[in-house]
This record gives structure tokens, C-alpha cells and sequence, in this order.
């Protein structure tokens, strides 16, 4: 069967080298991909969004499947369209992508539902907004655009003056568009944090191995928050009780509301918990594979990655084995210096001939035959190890190999899953 991957960064590169695996796939397309995903699938030049464009391809190239991996494009309804148009999906529709595509939908699906999570108001009115801020007068408080926002409209203010200028950029100038028209304000919540990819046909829910995500751009969680500098799992905050607790507080209660709601989920539902002292609460949804969760989650995946797609979108989860190793996984992303603000691109890069890692690729073309930087995000470096420390080690050790001009990486990535440990 001949099937494609929307999407063109690190995370599509993972799921692509994951579905390489399964004797069922005879040909694989990624739409776009990008430069150092053209060695194991064809690469398309369909922008992820061009939901007409995805469709068409798929049709005039017999696919028998596809991925919709990125949030724009579930949230757009790519799932719908290809769905209509006869080709089976891995993906929500859009009606159930929401989770992700409004925080506003997220955060009153919980209150409804009783599932934990920090308390909140929705605000569409800026100076209703800053009175409630300023009645409240407890920072740091969490101030969230309605919309999706490329994972920076989240801005966590310590004082009135910072939580003024986030709601003045966020619904007045419009930093974030439409996504600004109406904002979350959250209380702030304190604890370790954890995120669960899991599968789920809308009925049943199975997780993947835990992880642990590195959003600040610089060493000690400090720096601009970024789309993810790196990754470990398993996550050792997340014990077996813990996910017992999850299971059944947010998990199952999570897939039974959107049923509930005649919005089934079907696809990976990522949760962004935080263990607070008083249990786990959702920070957030996605509606598919963090990036650069899936970097570290799917290479610990036992089970065949196309096998449970499948079974998402048939309603077979629950018969369906989904079963993690019992290693451990770290993920380095290596970027160009300067990301997430501005950065120079255009540089060449080396791979030693010789790796004992495994390299995602994501901001980066070919160019005459060689790979170039093109992006903030370049690529990641994923090892896999019986422990955490040796994962962790050979992940630099194979990163500290690869060069290009202007590369940039957090040097502690797992020191705080390390410190738990101990
Ligand atoms: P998000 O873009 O939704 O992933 O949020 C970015 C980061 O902001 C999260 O990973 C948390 O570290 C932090 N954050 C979001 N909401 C809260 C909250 N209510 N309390 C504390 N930190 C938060
Ligand atoms: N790494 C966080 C995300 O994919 O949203």
C-alpha cells in the first residue's frame, strides 16, 4: 500500500522512519517533507495546509493511506477532506481537532466534564480582561490565546505591567491573529511536567512510553519558550501509580467526553500534564505527536506503527497490541543559533559517517545535492539505551559529530529527569 505523510519536520521524519518498518507499506510520500527526509520517503512539493492540493495528490497517486501529523492541518479539516474524498486517514476531523484548535473549547470541556485542570476565565473584551487581572492580583498568572499560535501564545506574566502588554499584544495588535480574538487567564500552577502521546479510537486509550519535553531555548529552562529543544523518556516523574491516576482521571474521562460531545477522537491525543500537589492536572491538548515527543516515543514503539493507525481509525483499538520497550530515549535538537528569534540559514551540513544515533531532520533542504540549514529547528539526535544516563550520554556524543555553521544546543536536556532519579 502506497502511503503519505503530511507534514515536513522532525516529528514527520520519525513517523516516517517508524512506518519504514512495516512490511504492509511499499511506497511512502511526504508532503512536503523536506531535504533530509528525501533519503527514506518521496517528498512532495504540497504545502501541509493546501488541503485541495493534499487531496489531489492523493487521488491521482492511488494513496491507500494518510497521515495528517501537524496541527494546522487537522484543525483546517484535512482529515474530512481526504476522508470524503475516499482516502482512509490517521488523524482527527476537525471537529474534534478543536481540542487543540481552541483553548477555549479545551478548558470548557474540562470544567463540564470534571477533569482536572488549572482554573480559568475566557476574556473577548481587553480591559475586562486587565480589571479581572487586577481584581484577582496574584502572579505569576497564565495568559493563553484563544487559538493556535506555532506554541508561543502562552505568556506567563509575574507582575500587572507584563500581563497589560501579553493581553495588548495578544488581542490588540494581534501578534497571533485570530487566535487573539479571545484569551484563557489561568491560574498558575507548579509542578513537574510530563507529556502522554497516546492512541486512541475513540473508545479506548492506549499511551505510549512517557516523555519529557525542553521548551526554553537555553540551558536551566531558561530563554524563550520554543516548539522543543529536546526530549527524554521515559518521563521518571511519571510513576505507574501516576498512571493509574491519569488513566482515570483525564485519559478515558478526556476520550468519553468528546464522544459525549459528538466529537469523537480519533488519532494520538497528546496530554500536557503537570503533577501538582494536588494530582495531575492537563496543561494542555494537541491533536497529534508532539515534535519532538515522537522523536523519543516512537523509536521506543515495539509494535507496528501502521498496524495501530489502522486500528485508530477502525475502532480496533482495544485488540490491537500497543506495546513500548523498556529502554530509554533522548532526543538533542540541534538548531540555528538565534531560534526562536531571528537566525541565519543556508549552511552545510555534516554527518559523521558513522552514528550510533538515529537523526530526525527539519529545517533543511537539498540544494545540488547537499544538505543545507533552512530552518530554526535543523534536526535531532535520538539514542536509545537500557538507561536514561546512556541514552542521554550518546545523544551528545553522536550530536557533537555533526556540523554545520551557527549550530546551537541545550547542553542540559534530561538533567532534571536525571536529578528526580536520584
Ligand atoms: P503550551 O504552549 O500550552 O505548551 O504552554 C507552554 C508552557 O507554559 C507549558 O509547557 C508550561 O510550562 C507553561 N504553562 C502553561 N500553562 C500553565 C499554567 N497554568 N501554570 C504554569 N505553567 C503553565
Ligand atoms: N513539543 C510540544 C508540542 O509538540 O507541542
Amino acid at each position: 500500500m502506497k502511503v503519505m505523510v503530511v507534514g515536513g519536520g522532525g516529528r514527520e521524519h520519525a513517523i516516517i522512519k517508524k512506518l519504514k518498518e512495516s512490511p504492509e507499506i511499499t511506497g511512502l510520500y511526504a508532503l512536503p517533507g523536506n531535504g533530509g527526509i528525501a533519503k527514506d520517503a518521496v517528498c512532495v512539493d504540497i504545502a501541509a495546509k493546501d488541503i485541495d492540493g493534499l487531496v489531489a495528490f492523493a487521488l491521482e497517486n492511488s494513496i491507500g493511506f494518510a497521515v495528517v501529523a501537524p496541527d494546522d492541518p487537522l484543525v483546517l479539516g484535512a482529515v474530512d477532506a481526504l476522508e470524503a474524498a475516499g482516502i482512509p486517514c490517521f488523524g482527527p476531523r476537525a471537529n474534534a481537532a478543536i481540542i487543540e484548535g481552541s483553548k477555549v473549547f479545551s478548558k470548557n470541556l474540562m470544567k463540564k466534564y470534571a477533569i482536572p485542570t488549572a482554573g480559568y476565565e475566557v476574556f473577548s473584551d481587553v480591559n475586562r480582561a486587565e480589571d479581572y487581572i487586577i481584581e484577582q492580583g496574584v502572579y505569576p498568572v497564565v495568559i493563553k490565546a484563544d487559538g493556535l499560535a506555532l506554541g508561543k501564545g502562552v505568556i506567563i506574566a509575574e507582575n500587572y505591567e507584563q500581563a497589560a502588554a501579553a493581553l495588548k499584544s495578544i488581542m490588540e495588535d494581534k501578534a497571533f491573529g485570530e487566535s487573539g480574538n479571545r484569551v484563557v487567564i489561568e491560574e498558575f500552577l507548579t509542578g513537574p511536567e510530563v507529556s502522554v502521546l497516546a492512541f486512541t479510537d475513540g473508545k479506548t486509550v492506549k499511551p505510549m512510553i512517557s516523555s519529557m519535553d525542553h521548551k526554553r531555548a537555553q540551558d536551566g529552562d531558561n530563554g524563550l519558550n520554543t516548539g522543543g529543544m529536546g526530549t527524554i523518556a521515559p518521563n521518571p516523574f511519571y510513576t505507574p501509580d501516576m498512571e493509574k491516576i491519569c488513566m482515570e482521571t483525564i485519559f478515558l474521562p478526556t476520550i468519553k467526553a468528546m464522544a459525549a460531545e459528538g466529537r469523537v477522537f480519533k488519532g494520538c491525543l497528546y496530554f500536557g500534564l503537570m503533577l501538582t500537589q494536588n494530582g495531575p492536572k492537563v496543561i494542555e491538548y494537541n491533536c497529534r505527536f508532539g515534535d519532538p515527543e515522537a522523536q523519543v516515543t516512537l523509536p521506543l514503539l515495539e509494535s507496528d506503527l501502521f498496524t495501530i493507525m489502522k486500528a485508530t481509525r477502525e475502532g480496533t483499538l482495544e485488540q490491537t497490541e500497543v506495546k513500548n520497550s523498556r529502554g530509554a530515549a533522548c532526543c538533542v535538537v540541534m538548531a540555528s543559533d538565534g531560534y526562536p528569534a531571528a537566525y541565519k540559514t543556508g549552511y552545510p551540513v555534516i554527518l559523521p559517517e558513522k552514528m550510533n544515533a538515529e537523526v530526525y531532520f527539519a529545517g533543511v533542504k537539498l540544494v545540488e545535492g547537499k544538505l543545507l540549514t533552512s530552518g530554526g529547528r535543523v534536526l535531532g539526535v535520538t539514542a536509545k539505551e537500557e538507561t536514561l544516563r546512556e541514552a542521554i550520554d550518546e545523544a551528545y556524543e553522536n550530536a557533537r559529530g555533526i556540523m554545520f555553521e551557527n549550530a546551537y544546543y541545550r547542553r542540559d536536556i534530561g538533567k532534571k529527569a536525571l536529578e528526580a532519579k536520584n
